[in-house]
């Protein structure tokens, strides 16, 4: 079961967290694995893990916000049967205090990077008759929380393009799926505690531990394996559907 043998995934942002860990899981299941970074030094990193188990994968440098670029990328690697849209980067503020250039960046990765992966991807994917989408939302999507304005924006934006995306490739035998996580333990949460509350990361880590009713941050590990049933053929039967993975955040927080 979940064979990825003779596939190929896209996985963006691979360099780090949750999306080195979908590609390494990807890899171990048979995938070829294409991990597409802005960073290249993560990207070769994350390309080392995989081959130092037997996989096989390949780093392409890449600022996924650049259209061009990106499908230049994706036509070189020619056969996309599996496209992860995981980059993304976080924002902490809100309507007020959040610049036009800190709300231009946040949408230029986190929404028009997504858009320009599916642009690039799905014609490849339509030529064969086949393809798996999945989307890393966020629980921000469709809970509110304190001080995340323009990253909820984009991850509400990340959860209907799910939708969109689902049902306009139906036909073309395409599934889209989303994640939404929690907090997870990833150079993302410990950059942004770093960069919003020096002085205070080890408060606020155990704050954000205690967020999760279940009492800790998700890991990679655990985001990868919901990663690997949805894009694998077991699935086939799931489509426009989002996948909370959350520690009870969503619906035991009260
Ligand atoms: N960690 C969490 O708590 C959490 C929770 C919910 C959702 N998410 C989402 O999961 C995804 C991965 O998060 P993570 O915690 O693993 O993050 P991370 O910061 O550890 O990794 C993100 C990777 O994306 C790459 N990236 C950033 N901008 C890029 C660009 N323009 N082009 C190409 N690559 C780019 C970075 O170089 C980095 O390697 C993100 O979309 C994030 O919003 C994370």
């Amino acid at each position: 079961m979940f064979s990825l043998q003779g596939k190929s995934a896209v996985i963006t942002g691979g360099g780090s967290g949750i999306g080195r860990a979908i590609g390494q899981l990807f890899a171990k299941q048979g995938a070829t694995v294409h991990v597409v970074e802005l960073n290249a030094e993560a990207a070769a990193e994350t390309v080392g893990l995989i081959e130092q188990t037997g996989g096989q994968s390949h780093a392409h440098h890449l600022d996924i916000s650049q259209q061009t670029q990106v499908v230049e990328v994706f036509q070189h690697i020619g056969q996309v049967d599996i496209l992860v849209n995981n980059a993304g980067i976080a924002h902490v503020g809100n309507a007020e205090n959040t610049t036009e250039a800190d709300f231009e960046r946040v949408y230029q990765v986190n929404v028009k990077g997504a858009y320009n992966c599916l642009f690039a991807a799905l014609p490849l994917m339509k030529r064969r008759g086949q393809g798996v989408i999945l989307n890393m939302a966020s629980i921000a999507a469709v809970v509110g929380i304190t001080d995340r304005f323009a990253y909820s924006m984009s991850k509400g934006a990340i959860y209907a393009m799910t939708l969109s995306v689902a049902r306009d490739y139906l036909a073309a035998g395409i599934r889209c799926n989303s994640i939404s996580p929690a907090r997870v333990h990833t150079p993302f949460v410990d950059g942004f505690i770093a960069k919003n509350y020096a002085g205070q990361e080890a408060e606020i880590f155990d704050k954000l531990s205690r967020s999760q009713p279940i009492g800790r941050m998700g890991k990679p590990e655990e985001v990868a394996a919901l990663a690997l049933y949805l894009c694998s053929d077991e699935a086939g039967f799931v489509t426009g559907c989002d996948y909370p993975l959350d520690g009870g955040f969503i619906k035991l927080n009260n």
